[in-house]
C-alpha cells in the first residue's frame, strides 16, 4: 500500500467559553471558526485549579442524536442520568456515551478543590443510529492500554487500534480513534491513520510538530488526508490527543443539545423532551 503523509491544513486556536452552570472551558471545535469537522461536532478542554471555574458543573441537560465522550486528565466527575445510570469518572478514565434517542443527565465535579482537567468530544451519529437506545462505555484508567511505538513515545489507546493493541471503546458508528500521546523531548515517529477519515491533533501540554506544522499548547491542527502523520517533540515533553473518524456525510440540523438530520426532527426532539419522553 502506498504511504501518503497527512499534513496540517489548518491551525485553530481554542476560544475561551463557558457551558453548563458556568464551567470555564476552551472550545476548539464547535466555534464560528470551526463549527464542526464531520463526524466531530464539538471539542472542549475544561481545566482549572480554581474550583470556582468548575464547581457548578453541568446540571441536568438533555442530549439526542449523537455521542459525548469525556476523557479526564485530572480530577473526578460524577455522572448521573434519568434512566438510573450513574458513574464516577476519575483521572485517566473515559466515558463514551451514545445518547441515541435521548437522555437527561448531569456531570458534576466530585471534588471541592485542586486541579480538574479533561476533554469533552461530541461525535455525530448517522441517521440510522440517532434514535437507538442510549449506551454507555466507561473505563477506568487501568483498562486503557498503552503502547510504545518507539522509545520515548507512549500512546494511551482509548479507541481504535495501534498494531495489536485495541482500545476498550468498541462498536462506534464512525470507527474512531482516540489516542492520548506523551512524547519525551526530541522524538519523532509516524502514526498510521485510516485514509479518508477526518482527523485532528490537539496539543494540551508543551508543543509538537504535527504534519509539518508546529502546534503550541491549545492549538488544534486539522489534518489533510493520508495514511500516516509525522509527529515530533522539540526540546520539551509534549502531550497531545489525536482523534479521527469516518465522516458521516449527512445533513446536520443542530440546536443546542440536539443534533439531528432535519429541522422537523429537532422540533420533534423539543416536543419529546418537554413531554418527558427522554
Ligand atoms: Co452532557
Amino acid at each position: 500500500m502506498q504511504t501518503a503523509m497527512r499534513e496540517v491544513v489548518r491551525v485553530v486556536n481554542a476560544l475561551p467559553a463557558s457551558d453548563g452552570a458556568g464551567v470555564k472551558l476552551n472550545r476548539v471545535v464547535g466555534t464560528p471558526g470551526l463549527p464542526d469537522l464531520d463526524p466531530f461536532l464539538l471539542f472542549d478542554e475544561f481545566g482549572s485549579e480554581s474550583a470556582s471555574d468548575y464547581i457548578a458543573g453541568f446540571p441536568d441537560h438533555p442530549h439526542r442524536g449523537f455521542e459525548t465522550v469525556t476523557y479526564m486528565l485530572a480530577g473526578r466527575m460524577r455522572h448521573r442520568d434519568n434512566h438510573g445510570h450513574s458513574g464516577l469518572l476519575v483521572s485517566g478514565g473515559v466515558q463514551w456515551m451514545t445518547a441515541g434517542r435521548g437522555i437527561i443527565h448531569s456531570e458534576m465535579p466530585e471534588q471541592e478543590s485542586g486541579l480538574m482537567r479533561g476533554f469533552q468530544l461530541w461525535v455525530n451519529l448517522p441517521a440510522r443510529d440517532k434514535m437507538a437506545p442510549p449506551r454507555y462505555q466507561e473505563f477506568a484508567p487501568a483498562e486503557i492500554p498503552s503502547v510504545t511505538p518507539v522509545p520515548g513515545v507512549t500512546i494511551k489507546v482509548v479507541a481504535g487500534r495501534i498494531g495489536d493493541v485495541a482500545g476498550p471503546v468498541t462498536g462506534i458508528a464512525v470507527d474512531p480513534i482516540y489516542f492520548d500521546l506523551h512524547l519525551d523531548p526530541r522524538v519523532t515517529f509516524a502514526l498510521p491513520l485510516t485514509m479518508g477519515h477526518a482527523a485532528f491533533a490537539f496539543v494540551y501540554d508543551g508543543s509538537a510538530t504535527v504534519g509539518g506544522a508546529t502546534l503550541a499548547k491549545r492549538r488544534l491542527g486539522v489534518l489533510g488526508d493520508g495514511t500516516t502523520v509525522q509527529i515530533a517533540s522539540g526540546e520539551d515533553e509534549a502531550r497531545l490527543v489525536v482523534i479521527a473518524g469516518r465522516p458521516i456525510g449527512e445533513p446536520v440540523a443542530r440546536y443546542g443539545p440536539f443534533v439531528m438530520n432535519t429541522r422537523d426532527e429537532i422540533i420533534q426532539a423539543f416536543q419529546d423532551y418537554e413531554a418527558g419522553r427522554f
